[in-house]
């Protein structure tokens, strides 16, 4: 696989987002395009403003791997709008990264070169609203696909924007846990060669709030599949795995 920044430098779209100014709503023209070498510390200001933003550790991790992901040790996708980044998604091939994902997936650890980590997808949030989050989730599947299919990513159950768009890029929550010096995350997962079913008949619905419940569900067989509003709060849907997608409908 060539470098990030050569492979798809020609990979460049077009489209207009609708952009939530102060006082009005207008749709602007947008350029989607891997990102180069050159365009490293637009980028990693870009991240450190948006993290500096939320300020809670808890909620989104501020640790990256931009630099090196350009340079070829993954993919990173940005979207511009009048001259400037309003969008970065990072994907990491970084040996730090993949061997903690492989601990978590429970892999063999023969399966790192195939393993890739979906470090972090921000928005600028004038532009919040147009999906961001799934489309560039797209576009970076098929530069990843199909020498990385083993996909990981970590989710505070805080953050239910990322929750919800992660399982509607078609990750499954798999594990809650830990991570990071002690914030709580789920584990999600999605491999591009066994694409999972889930069965949705006799799911359960567990609050995202309630922390001890989820390990035992996950230890039930159950996966993560939605989210859902209730009146009493967010909730993960559950389901059980399925070993084959069923033929009819
Ligand atoms: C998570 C994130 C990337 C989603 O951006 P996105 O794909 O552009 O957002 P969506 O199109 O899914 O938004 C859906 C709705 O939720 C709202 N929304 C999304 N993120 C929001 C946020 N952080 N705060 C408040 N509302 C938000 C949108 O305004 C939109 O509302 P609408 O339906 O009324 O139009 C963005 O919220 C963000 O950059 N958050 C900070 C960083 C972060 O947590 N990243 C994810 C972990 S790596």
């Amino acid at each position: 696989m060539g470098r990030a920044g050569e492979s798809m430098a020609y990979n460049v779209q077009q489209f207009f987002l609708q952009k939530r100014g102060v006082g009005y709503v207008a749709p602007i023209l947008c350029t989607m395009r891997g990102l180069g070498e050159s365009d490293i510390e637009q980028a990693v200001v870009f991240h450190k403003r948006i993290s500096d933003e939320i300020g809670d550790a808890d909620f989104f991790a501020e640790e990256n791997t931009i630099a090196e992901s350009i340079m070829g040790e993954g993919v990173v996708v940005g979207v511009f709008a009048e001259g400037k980044l309003i969008a970065l998604r990072a994907v990491s091939y970084v040996k730090e990264f993949v061997d903690d994902a492989v601990v978590d997936l429970d892999l063999d650890p023969g399966e790192a070169n195939h393993v890739a980590v979906m470090d972090f997808c921000v928005t600028d949030s004038s532009f919040r609203g147009n999906s961001i989050q799934f489309f560039t989730y797209l576009f970076t599947e098929s530069q990843m696909y199909p020498n990385r299919y083993h996909l990981h990513t970590t989710v505070s159950p805080k953050n239910i924007f990322s929750l919800t768009n992660v399982l509607k890029c078609g990750f499954s929550a798999i594990k809650f846990k830990q991570k990071y010096g002690g914030h709580h995350r789920f584990v999600l997962y999605k491999n591009l060669r066994k694409p999972g079913a889930v069965k949705t008949r006799g799911h359960k619905e567990i609050l995202l709030r309630n922390y001890d419940y989820h390990p035992k569900v996950f230890a039930d067989g159950f996966v993560g599949y939605k989210i859902k509003h209730k009146s009493n709060g967010m909730a993960m849907l559950y389901g059980k795995p399925l070993e084959e997608v069923p033929s009819k409908v």
